[in-house]
């Protein structure tokens, strides 16, 4: 049965991050190489689009303390995992979809998402990553860790089962349901293209988990 996304979150809080850490290939490694390649900066303004209980951002606070995020979740729950996790630290954190949150214009240095990407289309990151530039101050960039799949077929079957179930589930609201269906590489680096960012590059990979960096110049 698909569940609604922050449904899905909300209900696997515990030994989420256990789970991630241990039962996801590399994740020590993609945790702390996503953070180290947030600004290099005291005091730099973070967007995290599906922040979750904030792995990517304990990471980054041990680095710089003083960094000023603000984190968008559409599980209320994993919230408030972070926010009790860091009490202390200056954290924004807002219950919604980040399809839908606004995030202002030229606020953040840079915006970061690991591990949330993959439920969505192509044709539904394109006006987001869009807003995700407008966000970012001149100069700033995104990176963005996730799976991705490993061929266009592999792409395709992910969407179709999905659509297939929706369709068997009798599901026609506009709801985000949680499923994976990631895009390949060379399409989210189309979508990060064409939503306007000037330079898109792969930082590293760990098999199918890559960290990509998007600039934008001006
Ligand atoms: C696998 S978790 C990753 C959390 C965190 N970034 C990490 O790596 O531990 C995916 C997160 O994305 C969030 N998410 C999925 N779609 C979302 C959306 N449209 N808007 C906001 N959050 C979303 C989920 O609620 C979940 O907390």
């Amino acid at each position: 049965m698909l569940e609604k996304m922050g449904e899905f979150f909300d209900s696997r809080l515990e030994g989420y991050e256990e789970h991630q850490l241990s039962c996801i290939d590399s994740a020590k490694e993609f945790y702390p190489f996503t953070a180290s390649c947030l600004p290099q900066t005291s005091g730099a303004h973070i967007l995290d689009l599906g922040c979750g209980t904030g792995l990517e951002l304990g990471y980054y606070f041990k680095i710089f303390p003083e960094a000023i995020v603000t984190g968008i979740d559409l599980s209320s729950r994993m919230l408030d995992v972070l926010r009790n996790k860091y009490p202390d630290k200056s954290l924004t954190l807002v219950a919604g979809s980040y399809f839908e949150v606004p995030f202002g214009e030229c606020v953040f240095d840079a915006a970061v998402s690991v591990e949330s990407l993959h439920h969505f289309s192509k044709e539904e990151k394109v006006p987001l990553f869009k807003k995700v530039r407008r966000a970012l101050k001149p100069g700033g960039f995104f990176i963005l860790t996730d799976y991705f799949s490993l061929s266009e077929e592999e792409e395709q079957l992910h969407r179709s089962k999905f659509l297939r179930l929706k369709q068997e589930q009798g599901i026609s609201d506009v709801e985000l349901y949680h499923y994976d269906t990631p895009l390949t590489v060379d399409h989210e680096k189309e979508a990060l293209l064409l939503a306007g960012f000037d330079l898109v590059t792969v930082l590293k990979h760990w098999g199918a988990t890559y960290t990509l960096k998007a600039a934008k110049l001006h």
